[in-house]
């Protein structure tokens, strides 16, 4: 049930003529005090239309609009319509939606089955998983539960950066000083300090910077050994991966990295020569943009090829495999060039669903203020920041409740859910930064928090003993209609995270619930034996469907006890 779809509706009944009905719900407002009503309409855009005053127009309004069910009092007050909702009725038909639905609650069928294609994650092999991938994958992994919330069909592509000069460089490396048996015991620290070392070297002697362009020639012509060293340096790194998208309970529907494009690059390339797009450039070849954008580099002097070639044969390929309707990019803000370059290479190449392709950019992760960076050899491990999380959580738990039962699950789904929605409270092009405290304190607006408020229903509902034979949506209490407007806002929340692929939505939704959930909890005395006990546990109820769905749809768990 949307109440402000019904009031956009009678809205529309008088404003036909002139205004859209989803002008008008995005018009609709939430009035700033409790005694303007519960939502308001703004008449001073239609001023300039009718050439009459605010207030006329209001009032005419108001005299058309029918008090009904939902509707107890409708007022023209300063220009604005204001709605006073009927709190019971509306109260037990938004319990009543919740209790039936369950987890489909806020669904929208929005989709019809489409495919979005996600690209997230992505790290590249042979070097650490960065605090930018960790954005990625869970802000991405986050958008997959979102798209197919609202009836898409979202399909999850890990493109591992595992192509490119950089593996040249490294085989030269491994071939100079490598040593097989510590790379097998500590792959992606030793093939940092080789990669590392590389560039150490190179610096004093040119001669190895052409070694690694010819291997990585090599390689991309298919020599076995080269070949060889790569792929077992692919498959110790996606290793090392793994145990980090188990502990954040990661999937993907496909792992093919640009390498997988290799033979798919010459077709990409003949494409755009018949399309006369590609131009000489100091023996390079490029497509110019225009004049604000530098040109796009297809292939370089020697005929490797780039990034940008890989993700165009990328683009294609999915397009023709999985004939996406969208297709997102979760990736930092430091390559909208890229992307911008990508996509109108792809638009003048006439493909026309360039227009489903979106770069979802996000900002850095700070630590006192600085970039986290890997550079130097001064890596962070992300494995270690997780296992550090979920370890603080433990103590934490030990503390407060000794008896729990499976603590180092119970730990982890803290420590990774805490990791997580820091992260994701924030708007995702800010810059964040990275506390291991801020996140996991239990007060304030953390993970923690919204996990420990689903806890505390959890167990209120345990010990009232509410079976879903003798629910009871009918409630009165007047502090109910705190919780009953954030459930009721759940389903438009999910459409805009949705609109602007933006979690934040929910995550500061959740806080906004759980916060008046345990005022409730406060103030009223949910388990007291009377005629309002099973309402106030429905109530209780539909809190614990919502704050877990919403939580599901972050990547977080939701433990019952903590
Ligand atoms: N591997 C790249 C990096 O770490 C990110 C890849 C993003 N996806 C893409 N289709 N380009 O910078």
């Amino acid at each position: 049930m949307n109440y402000k779809a019904i009031f956009a509706d009678a809205l529309h009944d008088q404003l036909k003529e002139h205004v859209e009905e989803n002008k008008l719900i995005q018009m609709i407002e939430k009035p700033k005090y409790e005694h303007m009503g519960d939502m308001a309409f703004p008449c001073f855009d239609l001023a300039k239309i009718y050439r009459q005053s605010p207030q006329t127009i209001a009032n005419a309004l108001t005299s058309k609009i029918e008090v009904s069910d939902f509707f107890e009092k409708v007022e023209a007050v300063s220009g604005y319509v204001n709605v006073f909702l009927n709190k019971q009725e509306v109260s037990a038909r938004v319990i009543k939606e919740i209790v039936a639905n369950k987890h489909h609650y806020g669904d929208a069928n929005i989709g019809n089955n489409g495919v979005i294609t996600i690209d997230f994650s992505s790290p590249n092999i042979a070097k650490p998983f960065s605090m930018g991938h960790l954005r990625s994958t869970v802000i991405g992994n986050s958008l997959a539960h979102i798209v197919a919330k609202c009836g898409f069909q979202p399909i999850k592509i890990n493109y591992l950066g595992d192509w490119g000069t950089q593996f040249g460089k490294l085989i030269v490396a491994y071939k100079l000083w490598g040593d097989e048996q510590k790379v097998k015991e500590n792959p992606i620290k030793e093939l940092l300090k080789l990669y590392v070392h590389f560039h150490e070297e190179a610096e004093q002697n040119d001669k190895l910077n052409d070694q690694g362009r010819h291997a990585f020639k090599k390689l991309e012509d298919g020599d076995e050994e080269a070949l060889a060293l790569w792929k077992w340096f692919r498959e110790e790194s996606l290793k090392e991966f793994s145990k980090i998208y188990e502990l954040l309970g990661v999937s993907f529907d496909s792992n093919h990295g640009e390498a997988f494009y290799n033979d798919k690059m010459e077709s990409v390339v003949q494409l755009l020569e018949e399309k006369k797009l590609l131009q000489d450039s100091e023996g390079a070849k490029v497509v110019q943009i225009n004049e604000d954008v530098p040109p796009c580099l297809i292939k370089k002097k020697d005929g490797t090829t780039l990034y940008a070639t890989r993700d165009l044969a990328a683009a294609i390929y999915r397009q023709d495999n999985y004939h996406f309707v969208k297709s997102l990019y979760v990736v930092g803000s430091e390559q909208s060039l890229h992307f911008k370059q990508l996509f109108v290479v792809l638009e003048k190449m006439g493909y026309r669903w360039h227009q489903g392709l979106t770069h979802v950019p996000f900002g850095m992760m700070l630590k006192d203020g600085k970039k986290m960076s890997t550079r130097k050899g001064k890596v962070v491990l992300l494995e270690q920041v997780l296992q550090d999380a979920i370890n603080l959580a433990k103590q934490s738990i030990i503390e407060k409740n000794p008896t729990l039962d499976a603590k180092d699950e119970v730990a982890r789904q803290i420590g990774t859910g805490a990791v997580i929605f820091h992260d994701l409270k924030n708007f995702r092009l800010n810059d964040i930064e990275f506390s291991l405290e801020d996140m996991l304190r239990f007060e304030g607006e953390t993970g923690p928090y919204v996990q420990y408020t689903h806890a505390r229903a959890t167990s209120i509902l345990k010990k009232g003993n509410l079976q879903e034979s003798n629910v009871q949506t009918e409630i009165s209490d007047e502090e109910a209609w705190g919780i009953v407007t954030n459930l009721m806002a759940f389903p438009d929340v999910v459409k805009r995270a949705f609109d602007a692929n933006d979690p934040s939505q929910i995550a500061k939704y959740l806080l906004d619930l759980s916060k008046a959930f345990n005022k409730y909890y406060g103030n009223v005395r949910i388990l007291d034996d009377n005629e309002q006990k099973q309402a106030r546990l429905t109530l209780v109820y539909s809190v614990q469907i919502v704050l877990n769905e919403g939580l599901r749809v972050l990547g977080i768990e939701a433990p019952d006890a903590m």
